[in-house]
């Protein structure tokens, strides 16, 4: 039998100078096909910085092994580590949705609506995560939590978006325009464009909808080797929320904003079902402040909820990430009882284009490096698959907000969780908290309360009306149910001319055309 032809001089050279020669030990065993796409992978990479990659992932593996102090190779995805110089963000830089007069607010939503009417205002949804916790193989924008509409996140989101240009068309008397540019990766560009063309793009125009690649790196072994997910493929995974600024350069999508004239940019992650998109009052709270870069932010519900507390390091603002802070610190309260590292990060970001372009043109190369111990499917020597039960490689990650060192005036904007944070992040096997049931109850509850603000009534089956209740005395059950389109209200406002003084069986659905009620009729 004729022996297949040996790899390409120039990827055994490539592999060979990146101290990866072993990528190739099943090459003679792989078909026409695998060694093509296998070829190709390779191509994709640099010898320099693979080997820079391998090495920092294994010395990483390394450290957070003495750090855990445990005898065999490090395991577990928590870090744990304590910043002692932690510090909890100053007043003067954060603004705060509860605690400013409504002039004020209204200030900042004028200001907001009027870089958006002059489309100078992006948003950027970062949506190139795999979405593991969720257990789904499609990207989590196609997920539909159960909502009477069906409506899927990406769906909620076009909407919202829509409706933010419609309202500053109507303030500012003018068409305004507010691109989404979309961060994917390999695993979900495919599906987003296929689900985007389907749906006719939720009546936004095409050309407004700008999809981009982010860079996929290899995981490696605890010795800094690439693994090998099958003979011929390399386990590979997006290089983390902070591939977006090489992403940003590698797509020349700075150039695009600037061809548009966007000089603000809201980036967001995929999974609040309440993101507020090119929230005005966010924009305009931030470019009254001069800021180059901002947060969001919410009161932390408990001290071990999973998101990172934006805050102080050595004086330097930053995220520190959930897996990254100790037990005692994240308890650590104030006198009067409240936790001190209590400002949730909700990966709400603002940024300005200038900003943008000195992260990509300066500061890129220096942004840190997380590592993430996981368990990684991988081909053994026999090259069956073997799907390990303890963590066996580390995948090397960037986050987003690791930029907030290099902002020369950084704002935090604290916002109320009720109205703008639910992430969906579990399946609703997987416990109780923020999963498909927990987002629908947040945006339906949501939705309860501004029908109720503006006049609405809900009747039981015997005809008899359901007394009005908030949130907070019943946190479960939802007393109607109301789902308002967001082409129909962004915020609550301008429902009174249908609701006001009537009634309403409930499931009810207030879509841009008509009121449906879904379940009895009045
Ligand atoms: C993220 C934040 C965390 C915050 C929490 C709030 C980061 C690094 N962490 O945590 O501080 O408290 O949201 O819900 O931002 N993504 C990519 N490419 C990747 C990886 C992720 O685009 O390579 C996207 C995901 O699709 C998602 C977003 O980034 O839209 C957040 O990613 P995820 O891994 O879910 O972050 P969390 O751990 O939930």
């Amino acid at each position: 039998m004729l022996l297949p032809p040996p790899a390409p001089a120039r990827v055994r050279e490539l592999l060979g100078r990146a101290g990866q020669p072993e990528v190739l030990r099943f090459w003679e065993q792989l078909s026409a096909e695998e060694r093509r796409l296998l070829e190709a992978a390779v191509q994709q990479l640099e010898a320099g910085p693979l080997r820079d990659h391998c090495q920092e992932a294994a010395a990483a593996a390394t450290a957070r092994h003495r750090e855990q102090g445990q005898g065999a190779a490090p395991g577990g995805g928590g870090g744990g580590g304590t910043h002692r110089n932690m510090q909890p963000l100053p007043g003067e830089v954060t603004g705060s949705t509860a605690r400013t007069e409504p002039h004020r607010l209204d200030n900042w939503r004028d200001r907001g609506f009027h870089e958006i009417s002059e489309n100078r205002v992006a948003v950027l949804l970062l949506a190139g995560g795999q979405g593991t916790r969720l257990g789904v193989s499609y990207p989590k924008g196609m997920y539909d939590v159960g909502l009477p509409s069906g409506k899927t996140l990406y769906q909620i989101q076009a909407e919202r978006i829509r409706k933010v240009q419609q309202l500053a068309e109507e303030r500012l008397g003018k068409k305004c325009v507010v691109p989404w540019y979309i961060m994917t990766s390999e695993f979900t560009l495919e599906p987003t464009k296929k689900f985007f063309a389907q749906h006719n793009y939720f009546g936004l125009v095409e050309s407004n909808v700008v999809m981009f690649e982010q860079q996929m790196l290899p995981a490696v072994d605890f010795n800094g080797k690439i693994i090998l997910e099958q003979k011929g493929r390399i386990a590979m995974a997006p290089d983390g929320n902070g591939g977006l600024y090489r992403a940003l350069m590698n797509n020349k999508i700075l150039e695009d904003m600037d061809r548009r004239g966007i000089c603000f940019v809201h980036v967001y992650c995929v999974d609040n079902i309440l993101v507020k998109l090119a929230d005005p009052v966010f924009i305009g709270f931030c470019v009254e402040k001069g800021a180059d870069c901002g947060a969001k932010v919410v009161e932390k519900a408990y001290p071990t909820e999973p998101v990172g507390v934006v805050c102080l390091v050595d004086g330097i603002y930053q995220v520190v990430e959930y897996s990254e802070v100790s037990q005692e610190t994240v308890e650590q309260r104030n006198p009067d009882g409240g936790l001190t590292f209590n400002a949730g990060n909700i990966c709400n970001h603002f940024f300005t284009v200038d900003f943008l372009k000195s992260v990509t043109e300066e500061f890129e190369p220096q942004l840190k490096r997380h590592i993430a111990v996981k368990k990684i499917p991988y081909v053994d020597e026999q090259g069956n698959t073997v799907r390990p039960d303890v963590p066996n490689g580390i995948k090397m990650e960037k986050f987003v907000f690791d930029v907030f060192q290099f902002s020369k005036n950084f704002v935090a904007f604290e916002v109320l969780r009720e109205d703008e944070f639910s992430p969906l992040k579990n399946a609703d096997s997987a416990g109780s908290k923020d999963t498909p049931s927990t987002t629908r109850r947040a945006l339906l509850w949501q939705h309860y309360r501004w029908a109720v603000r503006a006049g609405a009534h809900f009747l039981d089956s015997n005809n008899m009306r359901i007394p009005h209740l908030s949130q907070l005395q019943e946190a479960e059950e939802l007393p109607a149910v109301c789902e308002i389109s967001p082409l129909v209200s962004s915020e609550g406002e301008g429902l009174e001319k249908y609701l006001k003084d009537r009634e309403f069986h409930s499931p009810l659905l207030l879509t841009e055309d008509a009121l449906v009620a879904l379940g009895q009729h009045q």
